[in-house]
């Protein structure tokens, strides 16, 4: 195996010969502004247990799990290599950023998906700052969990002042005893349920709990940049003991506040900035929580033994500056509806496969689809075929998403930012949050807004990855 994959990284170096000649060094600025560099995609063995000897075979980016941690500025310029090492085609999408229709990664949709040995540039320029990450787009409830994430870092101009940033990327696999992948990726019970979900909890890429310890000096203050990369598992995090601000969410400042007493909810693919103070004495001994399903601890937090950084704490920290990111204008907003049903709990449902109407028991079991938007369930090979809806570049789009299936489901856009007007009708109690993914609640509908000014054929889907492979996923076209 080892030589097959350095036969294919030759291959595909040769192949890249002309464009190497240009980019002389991979990971080093090229010329101040841009910068190039080479993400490998492949299979290798790593430790996700300390404490333990087994290896697991994972799946990710120039053999680290997670992915590499890409920082840039914002307005950067930059240029990814995507080369697939793997024995399976693969692409590579930027969740959340607004590049350009073409870089957006998503196969039979942006582009064709690279083949083993094969490889693709992304090129585009950072408009945005924020806390965003990189996952493929093709087959992705198999290829996100085996590992294939990572973080995507762009820095704010001017970014609030703290002592110390720490990214953390929160995820889960499904492993057998020997610490492998069950390999069962594309469960029907997984697929009409609730997605896959793990069976170990990872914090960039290592096991949680409370053995696992975080250390932090009393009087310091953290931003912490969090990415859930779970396919399907939704977290609810709390940090008791120490001061927690909410900053940011998808990346995009919000009017700092206290995160809500139940927890901060993350479902799949969302980010959030934290500023954390410690104001814990020296030498407590505190843990952060997650209750998404029970209560857990992800980590223990050990606040040193040393004198406080500082006798008071810093000031409220300071709103993040926004990005540019157009308002939409409700009042002259074109209203599209979005319907969701399916899943194994809940009514009966017709679905349209591939122009023919059938019932949901024949739509799981012929076509392993369990999920409709405007009954209709796509496969993800039928999305070269047509968009779920078209709108005109520079509509202003309120969308109603009326979620009639007794499942949560985090509902992210491509290409764009939307604004949150309504939940079941009544006005959003945050109308400052900017979101790429918001969490649809069961039988719950969402209005939510945005200026279409980015042309393109982008996706909609559900961010719980199987439910997107079970027919949760569509396009919205925006014509120039
Ligand atoms: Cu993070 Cu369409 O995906
Ligand atoms: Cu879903």
């Amino acid at each position: 195996m080892k030589h097959e994959t350095i036969n294919h990284r030759r291959r595909s170096l040769l192949q890249a010969g002309a464009a190497l000649a240009s980019l002389p060094s991979w990971g080093l600025a090229a010329d101040g502004k841009g910068r190039e560099v080479l993400l490998r995609a492949g299979i290798f063995d790593q430790r996700l247990d300390p404490a333990q000897e087994a290896l697991t075979q994972v799946w990710g980016f120039n053999n680290e799990f997670p992915g590499p941690v890409l920082r840039y500025r914002k307005g950067a310029r930059v240029a990814h290599r995507l080369v697939n090492e793997l024995r399976q085609e693969t692409t590579l999408h930027w969740h959340g950023m607004r590049v350009p229709n073409a870089m957006d990664g998503v196969s039979m949709v942006t582009q064709a998906a690279v083949p083993g040995g094969g490889h693709f540039d992304y090129r585009f320029a950072l408009r945005d700052s924020g806390t965003f990450w990189y996952h493929p787009h093709h087959n992705s409830f198999e290829q996100v969990p085996r590992g294939l994430y990572g973080a995507f870092i762009v820095e704010e101009e001017r970014p609030p002042e703290v002592d110390r940033e720490e990214v953390w990327v929160l995820s889960d696999m499904r492993l057998d005893e020997g610490r492998q992948q069950i390999e069962d990726f594309g469960r029907l019970r997984d697929i009409g349920n609730e997605g896959r979900i793990g069976n170990l909890l990872l914090l960039n890429g290592t096991v949680t709990g409370p053995e696992r310890q975080w250390s932090v000096r009393s009087g310091e203050r953290l931003r912490l940049r969090l990415i859930n990369a779970a396919s399907a598992r939704t977290f609810r995090l709390l940090w008791p003991g120490l001061t927690a601000m909410l900053i940011a969410l998808d990346g995009q400042g919000i009017v700092p506040r206290p995160l809500p007493p139940e927890g901060l909810e993350l479902g799949s693919g969302m980010r959030a900035d934290l500023i954390v103070d410690c104001l814990a004495a020296p030498g407590s001994q505190l843990q952060v929580l997650d209750r998404g399903r029970g209560e857990r601890v992800l980590i223990g937090c050990q606040v040193r033994d040393e004198s406080p950084l500082r006798k008071k704490p810093l000031g409220a920290p300071m709103r993040l500056a926004a990005n540019d990111i157009a308002e939409p204008d409700l009042a002259r907003a074109v209203d599209h509806y979005i319907m969701f049903q399916g899943g194994m709990r809940g009514g009966p449902v017709i679905g349209m496969v591939d122009g023919k109407p059938t019932k949901i028991h024949e739509l799981i079991e012929q076509h392993g689809l369990a999920w409709t938007m405007n009954f209709t369930a796509q496969h993800e090979h039928a999305l070269m075929h047509e968009p779920m809806l078209g709108v005109r570049q520079g509509e202003h789009v309120l969308l109603h998403l009326i979620n009639e299936t007794d499942y949560s489901h985090p509902m992210h856009l491509h290409g764009h930012f939307f604004r949150v007007v309504a939940v079941n009708g009544k006005r959003y109690a945050h109308p400052d949050e900017w979101r790429d993914t918001v969490m649809m609640a069961p039988r719950t509908s969402l209005d939510i807004a945005f200026v279409a000014d980015n042309p393109g054929e982008w996706m909609f889907h559900c961010h719980i990855l199987d439910h997107a492979a079970g027919g949760m996923m569509g396009t919205i076209a925006v014509d120039s």
